[in-house]
């Protein structure tokens, strides 16, 4: 059956793929978003958004912005968040605020004009470190990265016995280990949409994304995603900052399987209650995805290695997609080397503003690359 689904923060990056995902479905599309100059540079409009969309400009914490979006709305995609991990560990009122008030105010209006279900954008970083396996193969949960103090400690986490512990998938059951105030504040999105939605009748789904990518990322924003900012930088024909060895994994997942994702989560019944994983199932070091970039944009620049972490950082995370593959029938599509090519395609047409040094800079400043 047809819904009227409200995205938050809708024109955005993953928003723009699952607002047209979703109209794609036959479901009528409204989109809330206060359009940020972080993400949106100086524009007012709402763009590349499909003209069937319906946009309400507003933010997420003001009442009367919400309760005019949910006006016939049937279902929710919370997306509406601000996202970079290292900006949280300074602009920690801005975070809390958006991210945790935000989602407050959205539930507020929502006790009293119920939906049938909300989706939030939950986050992998919210489990911190991943599964890791020892030497003996034991399974690892409690994994915490310390704190380098010389250039000859190792990045990788050790066991007792000082032996690397090797990262393995992560399922959904491991128990979260918030390291970022950005994990802390969407593992709190997440929990209040599990715990109020059945209170008051409605269906809560919380998906935990890895690092979506593709077409369509906010490339002037030094706080996106690694790949966005690699393809900014490239671009300007400057090299790729690589923190920490750049042997640090990540699964890299296109956003139109995010998409995917998404509308299983609203559409499908044993989603209900759910959470779930969203990645690609294949993981990659930061180096790696550096140079398949750089080949894609047919660019011979070799990447700086700043061997220097940020913090609120974790050093691997990689995901299990069992439970959504088998609950859901959830299937990414998009191969890795034809979502890079799409990518480098879309760059090459675009203007980026390169602000990378200046958002490294200010976590230098605040000691916040170590
Ligand atoms: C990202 C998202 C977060 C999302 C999470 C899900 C952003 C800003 N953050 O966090 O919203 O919930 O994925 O997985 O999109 N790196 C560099 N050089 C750079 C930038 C980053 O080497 O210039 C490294 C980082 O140190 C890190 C890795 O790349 O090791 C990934 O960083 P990032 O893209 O910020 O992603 P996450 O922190 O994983």
């Amino acid at each position: 059956m047809a819904d009227t689904i409200l995205i938050t923060g809708g024109a955005g990056f993953i928003g723009r793929y699952v607002a047209r995902a979703c109209l794609e479905r036959g479901h009528r599309v409204r989109v809330l978003d206060s359009l940020i100059e972080q993400v949106h540079g100086e524009k007012t409009q709402a763009d590349g958004l499909d003209p069937e969309v319906e946009v309400v400009v507003g933010d997420v914490r003001d009442e009367t912005a919400i309760l005019r979006a949910l006006k016939g709305v049937t279902k929710v995609v919370h997306l509406a968040a601000e996202v970079g991990v290292g900006q949280s560990m300074y602009a920690v009122d801005r975070y809390i605020s958006v991210n945790d008030y935000g989602t407050a105010v959205l539930f507020q209006q929502l006790i009293d004009n119920p939906v049938k279900r909300v989706v939030v954008a939950s986050s992998m970083s919210i489990y911190g470190e991943g599964l890791y396996r020892d030497a003996e193969g034991r399974i690892m949960e409690d994994v915490i990265r310390t704190p380098r103090t010389k250039e000859s400690d190792p990045w990788d986490p050790l066991d007792s016995k000082g032996r690397p512990l090797v990262p393995v998938p992560t399922p959904e059951w491991k128990k979260p280990a918030l390291a970022s105030v950005y994990a802390l504040s969407k593992y709190v999105q997440e929990r209040l949409t599990l715990t109020l939605c059945p209170a008051y009748g409605m269906e809560g789904v919380a998906l935990r994304l890895w690092n979506a990518y593709g077409p369509g990322q906010a490339l002037s924003n030094p706080y996106t995603g690694v790949l966005a900012i690699f393809a900014s930088r490239l671009h300007n024909g400057q090299p790729p900052m690589i923190f920490e060895d750049g042997q640090q994994r990540r699964d890299f997942v296109h956003v139109e399987d995010v998409a995917q994702a998404f509308v299983l989560a609203l559409e499908h019944e044993k989603a209900a209650g759910g959470i779930y994983n969203v990645g690609s199932g294949q993981d990659r070091t930061v180096s790696e995805v550096a140079e398949l970039l750089a080949q894609a944009m047919n660019k011979s620049i070799a990447p700086e290695i700043a061997g220097k972490a940020r913090i609120g950082d974790i050093r691997h995370c990689i995901a299990d997609i069992t439970r959504i593959q088998q609950e859901l029938g959830y299937k990414a599509k998009k191969d890795f080397s034809e979502g890079l090519a799409e990518l480098a395609e879309w760059v090459a047409q675009q203007e980026a503003k390169d602000l990378v040094q200046e958002a490294r800079k200010e976590l230098e400043a605040r000691g916040l690359v170590a």
